[in-house]
């Protein structure tokens, strides 16, 4: 009797942490309404960029964007994306090539990165100011050494 109790405990005790591990990963990767609905307008928005006047380089990472940020949903979502800082852009394009189905290579998800960064230092200045003006001094610093190293990069001809 003893031991089919101790077999039963073990038992929920594993089940138990088995669905704490479910709902853990549920959370991080659940998005709330409110995000749902801004999503939603970002589709709604333009699904090009004019990148004729940026470093070529850059404007050949734009194509790698464009192949590869439209496997799940509108080139639209990240041209009207809220994000505005290179860490922020870091953190998102692992998130996305994360997914399952994303086929991003680490070497695109780098040139993404870089034209994100990029972009919306030049198209979303207001946004990027802002959010950089807001920013802990750390974050303050780490963004102007991933701009210059983009810079140093794609120099503008
Ligand atoms: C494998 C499918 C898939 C691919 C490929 C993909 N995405 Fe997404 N993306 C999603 C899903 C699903 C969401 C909805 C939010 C979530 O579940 O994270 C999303 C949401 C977004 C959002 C909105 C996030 C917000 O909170 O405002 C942005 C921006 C975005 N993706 C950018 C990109 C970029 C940039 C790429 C290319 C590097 C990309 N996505 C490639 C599936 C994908």
């Amino acid at each position: 009797m003893k031991s089919i109790s101790l077999l039963s405990s073990l038992f929920l005790a594993v089940a138990g942490l088995a669905l704490l591990g479910t709902t853990a990963v549920r959370a991080a990767e659940e998005i709330d309404a409110a995000t749902k609905a801004k999503i939603a307008e970002f589709d709604k928005g333009p699904t090009k960029i004019d990148v004729s006047a940026y470093p070529a380089g850059l404007q050949k990472n734009y194509e790698v964007f464009r192949e590869r940020c439209v496997l799940c949903h509108t080139l639209a979502r990240p041209i009207s994306s809220d994000f505005a800082l290179p860490g922020e852009w870091s953190r998102y394009v692992k998130r996305m090539m994360h997914k399952p189905g994303a086929k991003i290579s680490d070497a695109n998800a780098k040139k993404i990165y870089q034209f994100l960064a990029y972009d919306s230092m030049v198209r979303k200045k207001a946004l990027f100011d802002a959010k950089l003006a807001q920013a802990t001094p750390e974050e303050q610093a780490e963004t102007d050494a991933k701009i210059k190293e983009i810079l140093a990069a794609y120099p503008q001809k």
